[in-house]
């Protein structure tokens, strides 16, 4: 029996593909089997990021999400459908390992930073090979892009998810100094409304395909409307003491 192939969870960054570590790029350039996530009707993001620089010969695996929007993580449907998929993706994967041949998984970002990565690696690391190529953040490459220092001294950064109810958020918000507010999408008027009653909007800035062709950069208080890209992330920077 052939040996097991490794799978890889590669990082390819935020968009630009020269944003990519040479480690990914190499690995990108020889892996025999090459998946990615896609939301049904899209080509994937990350995927296109990637375009021109796959293994020419390379079986592509395609792993559709089963919705289009994301919804939170406690409605119970979303869960079990979320849960199902990832089994099954993790099936289709591991028949190829098996077969001993590699698998890189194209991963948005870094694959352990808010990665569906993570959900294949959690099934695949007890049995299989795995290695995790990091890859440079969405939040690093839109904060860079916009120009704008996030933190400094000891100022406290905050993660959150746009997905969050409005209080949890306006309650995270109002004791960061510097925030950063992923999955945006159509929760904008929301986190618009937490970034208000935390007094943080004046610093608010709005950021869509950041790095990429598209890319989008508005304070949000100039943003006349709540239209938002899933891809989009809202940066709230410390307030710099100057020195
Ligand atoms: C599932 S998370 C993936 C995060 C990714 N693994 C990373 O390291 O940044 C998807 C969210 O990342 C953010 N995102 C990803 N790429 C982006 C980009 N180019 N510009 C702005 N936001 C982006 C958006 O907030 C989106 O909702």
């Amino acid at each position: 029996m052939s040996a097991r192939g490794t799978l890889y969870g590669v990082g390819v960054g935020p968009g630009d593909p020269e944003l990519m570590s040479l480690k990914a790029a190499r690995i990108l350039k020889s892996a025999p089997v090459i998946a990615y996530f896609a939301r049904k009707g899209s080509v994937g993001n990350a995927r296109r990021a990637v375009d021109g620089q796959l293994n020419p010969d390379a079986e592509l695996v395609r792993l559709d999400y089963p919705f289009t929007t994301e919804l939170p993580e406690t409605d119970p449907c979303y869960r079990d459908a979320l849960v199902a998929f990832y089994d099954a993706s993790a099936a289709t994967l591991a028949a190829r390992l098996d077969a001993g041949r590699d698998v890189a998984v194209i991963c948005a970002g870094d694959p352990f930073f808010y990665g569906s990565y993570a959900h294949l690696h959690e099934r695949l690391a007890e049995t299989h090979r795995c290695e995790v190529i990091p890859g440079i953040t969405a939040m690093s490459g839109c904060w860079t892009r916009a120009a704008m220092p996030m933190t400094c001294g000891d100022e406290m950064l905050v993660v959150l998810s746009g997905t969050m109810d409005a209080d949890a958020l306006a309650e995270r918000l109002a004791t960061s100094e510097a925030a950063v507010i992923m999955k945006v999408g159509r929760n904008l008027a929301k986190i618009r409304q937490a970034l208000m009653r935390s007094d943080k909007l004046d610093r608010a800035v709005y950021v869509e395909r950041g790095t990429m062709p598209e890319e989008r950069i508005v304070r949000l208080a100039d943003k006349a409307d709540d239209d938002a890209a899933y891809f989009a992330v809202v940066l709230v920077p410390g307030v710099r003491k100057p020195l």
